[in-house]
């Protein structure tokens, strides 16, 4: 073992820190757009199924192979791989940059939004500068802001910075989010959200395409596919019950994503703005709840305090998460020292946000290319890595967990189901995403 190597203090530090990855803009921008799109319930449904199925098996996968290799994603997949693996590791770096680039000028929004309600609260017109708040130097500025805070913390340490940071900060947004939950269902005509969202249309629900959102879905909420997991998985120590704070991990971004849908929709359709969501795309979060709360008065600044607060939170804790596999692989890889790591990914990360800070088109093809392209090819390699190339993951599992049973059902899923499932997903999603890059680039 990397002597030496940073650990999680406590088993409650790791599966906060892990939860706040999980935890993000991910629950409630992506997961209410996606939910409103795509029929409503049904689409919650699959999603559900996904997760349990295709994503859990995954989520285990990586924190076996991180906790087993005690090392970072390129490192991580030669030790139990060998050195022909490496390259996919190299991919799940690459995807980790992509995602943080984008996923920093969303979360500048997000900065911007509360403190637009903290200093003035919103105006009805809100809604139509939505354009002119998304993009520009505004953008870059509040994303260079959130990525300067993301540096600082990772800079931190694994316990002192990425672990206190969660421990502090996920109470928190669990409190607001059901709070304003419970608040939610106090609204005259909330029963309209609640129909609208907890009422499916299977009609929608059959078609490869929604399959793909589905498990787009459930990869980037729970993290997986480019070792973010894996990276946290290599700061445990050989005693946890993996399956245990996997499962805990999962419930608790579902129940969020779930509680976060109870806060939208309910508010959406109870200020009767509902005929905007339909036509929802990457801006709906950020159009439609404003609106709401301009309308509310007074009431709806505090509201919308709290609502862009917890999205802060959810963001930084998650954005630390993705930093930080860059930076523990520069740490194993060129021996640096973490400061200059962190300081030296963080920089080049937040310049590479720079064409999506000035382009709404340019960051939905790169949340496209991360979804579909990276995290579900990530997923496919490494179901294959774990079901068929691992000597062992079930005794590597086992670890910590001799009691568990279900193991070789585990990896029957990792063999059987999980790469016929995204290989499937990955048919419909890759044309269709080069083909946006293709648009990008000539033009619509
Ligand atoms: N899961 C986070 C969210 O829902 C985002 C995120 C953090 C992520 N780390 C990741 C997504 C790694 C994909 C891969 O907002």
């Amino acid at each position: 073992m990397a002597s030496g190597r940073e650990q999680w203090s406590s088993r409650s530090g790791f599966v906060l820190a892990a939860v706040g990855s999980a935890v993000g803009l991910g629950n409630m921008w992506r997961f209410s757009y996606l939910t409103a799109e795509n029929g409503g319930a049904a689409f919650v449904i699959l999603y559900l199924l996904v997760t349990l199925i295709v994503a859990v098996p995954v989520l285990l996968a990586e924190v076996v192979i991180g906790r087993g290799s005690q090392q970072s994603p390129i490192r991580a997949l030669a030790h139990y791989g060998g050195r022909a693996w490496r390259p996919v590791g190299f991919v799940f770096v690459a995807a980790g940059v992509t995602i943080l680039a984008y996923y920093g000028v969303i979360a500048g929004w997000t900065v911007r939004y509360a403190g637009m309600a903290l200093f003035g609260g919103f105006d009805s017109g809100i809604a139509d500068r939505f354009d002119d708040i998304a993009q520009g130097a505004d953008a870059f500025g509040f994303h260079l802001l959130f990525m300067g805070v993301t540096i600082g913390i990772v800079a931190g340490g694994v316990t002192k910075g990425i672990e206190r940071t969660a421990m502090v900060l996920m109470p928190v947004l669990f409190v607001i989010v059901s709070g304003l939950a419970v608040y939610a269902a106090t609204l005259d005509g909330a029963a309209a959200g609640y129909a609208y969202y907890l009422s499916a249309d299977f009609s929608q629900i059959l078609s490869l395409e929604v399959l793909t959102e589905a498990s787009g879905q459930a990869f980037f909420s729970l993290s997986l596919g480019m070792g973010c997991m894996l990276t946290f998985g290599s700061y445990l120590g050989r005693d946890t019950h993996l399956p245990r704070e996997t499962a805990l991990i999962a419930a608790a971004d579902v129940g969020v994503a779930f509680v976060a849908g109870l806060v939208v929709f309910p508010l959406i359709f109870a200020l009767g703005l509902s005929d905007k969501v339909g036509g929802s795309t990457v801006g709906a979060l950020f159009i439609t709840l404003p609106q709401a709360f301009a309308e509310m008065g007074p009431i709806g600044r505090g509201v919308g305090l709290l609502f862009f607060a917890s999205l802060v939170v959810g963001a930084l804790t998650s954005a630390i998460s993705l930093l930080e596999v860059v930076v523990s692989t520069a740490i194993d890889g060129f021996g640096w020292e973490r400061r200059r790591a962190a300081l030296t990914a963080g920089a080049a990360i937040t310049a590479l946000g720079i064409p999506a800070a000035w382009s709404l088109g340019v960051l939905d093809v790169m949340d496209q290319v991360a979804n579909n392209l990276f995290l579900l090819g990530g997923g496919l390699a490494l179901s294959i890595f774990v079901g068929w190339r691992m000597e062992d993951p079930i005794g590597e599992a086992k670890v910590g967990a001799a009691g568990v049973t279900w193991f070789p059902m585990w990896r029957n899923l990792l063999r059987y189901v999980v790469p016929v499932v995204l290989a499937f997903v990955l048919y419909d999603a890759v044309p269709k995403t080069l083909s946006a890059v293709w648009g990008l680039f000539v033009g619509e």
